[in-house]
């Protein structure tokens, strides 16, 4: 019986809420599918901060290293610790786990409104890859002459063929497989987002990675969207879209504007993962902490149980991951437990509460 251990950490605001929920869906699929986790809490995070003046420990990665996957709830609150001291204990996970993808699938799933008329089940299906490592997130820069009239910030992105490359690989490797929601075969599409018009050394690059890359996979279509007409073309026309590779920052833009696509920020899951598993991969919902809904148990777990699907599916559990989302897809579709995102008064872990019984109830695949 394959045992998983699990690192999780909450963090901050709703963390402890939505980690609860995917913790529970956890187990009730390993109890389904006759595998075995067990998890370990971490407190790390803004509070932490405030008693250690360091968001983890300095040993943090060698402890998660012990792990076969993490969850992170989400971390941040800028009352007590500024969103760029914060936030760097997220991208260090991300850097030094070489968690080079970042996988952020953008999904509509019936029974969730989304406020576009374009945006229904049968046309929001596609999956962004993002670039995780590098890029516009390189932290090479510094600031001079702070507070004089001379003061300037400089910030490279930096690009590497490797980088460029397994990111570009991956999302071709994926467009071979994935199929839309109730279709039979791969539509085999990547489009390539990029800003090669007016980033003239990165993007431009970017771009000769993507058609190099392309070139291996003469059964899948290329295509290619300036960002800024990306993101029109995600509202006018989203079934357009399969898979979609971008560069860190560009990623991290788009898949706000797919969240709203797919329901809203309680629906947007993601996955930081090392394909290699050379290091664990982590699994966290993409949207923020929202530290004024901490402790009223009103948010919306789905992209958090969500992210344990992909767990899930990263771990070779695939059948529980398929699961999960069936009984994701039948609790919205029922419509009768919702939060209040969703129109509905229903708390957090009731909405989890369903999900589990959906799983338990449902068939084994
Ligand atoms: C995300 C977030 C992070 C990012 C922030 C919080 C640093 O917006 O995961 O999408 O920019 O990657
Ligand atoms: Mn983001």
């Amino acid at each position: 019986m394959s045992l998983y251990r699990i690192a999780v950490i909450p963090g901050d605001g709703v963390g402890n809420e939505v980690a609860a929920e995917a913790v529970k869906i956890l187990k009730v699929s390993a109890d389904k599918y006759g595998f075995k986790v067990a998890t370990e809490n971490f407190d790390w995070g803004c509070d932490y901060y405030i008693q250690n003046a360091v968001m983890m420990p300095e040993n943090a990665l060698t402890i998660l290293q012990q792990f076969d996957a993490i969850f992170l709830g989400c971390i941040g609150d800028a009352s007590k610790v500024p969103d760029h001291i914060s936030l760097t204990m997220l991208l260090a996970i991300r850097k030094g786990f070489d968690q080079y993808i970042n996988l952020r699938p953008i999904k509509l799933y019936p029974g969730v409104e989304t406020p576009l008329k374009t945006a229904t089940p049968e046309t929001v299906d596609m999956v962004v890859v993002r670039e995780n490592t590098e890029g516009e997130y390189s932290t090479v820069g510094g600031l001079f002459k702070q507070g004089t009239p001379d003061a300037l910030a400089v910030q490279t992105a930096v690009f590497t063929q490797k980088g460029c490359e397994r990111a570009i690989r991956y999302a071709f490797e994926l467009a071979t497989k994935r199929k839309k929601f109730g279709s039979s075969a791969p539509v085999g599409m990547v489009t390539n987002c990029t800003k090669s018009n007016a980033l003239n050394y990165s993007m431009v690059f970017w771009d000769s990675v993507y058609q190099q890359v392309a070139k291996e996979y003469p059964d899948i279509k290329t295509d290619m969207a300036l960002v800024d007409a990306l993101t029109m073309w995600f509202v006018k026309n989203p079934e357009y879209f399969d898979v979609i590779v971008a560069s860190n920052l560009f990623g991290d833009i788009i898949t706000d504007l797919g969240a709203m696509l797919q329901g809203g920020m309680g629906f947007a899951a993601g996955g930081n993962i090392n394909p290699e598993k050379v290091y664990p991969s982590m699994f966290e919902p993409i949207h923020g902490s929202a530290p004024k809904y901490a402790g009223k148990a009103i948010v919306n777990p789905v992209a958090s149980i969500e992210s344990i699907r992909l767990m899930l599916d990263h771990l070779g559990e695939e059948r529980a991951a398929v699961d999960i989302q069936k009984a994701v897809v039948k609790t919205l579709s029922l419509g009768k437990v919702k939060t209040p995102d969703m129109g509905g008064a229903h708390k957090t872990h009731e909405v989890g509460d369903a999900i589990a019984k959906e799983i338990l109830s449902g068939g084994i695949d």
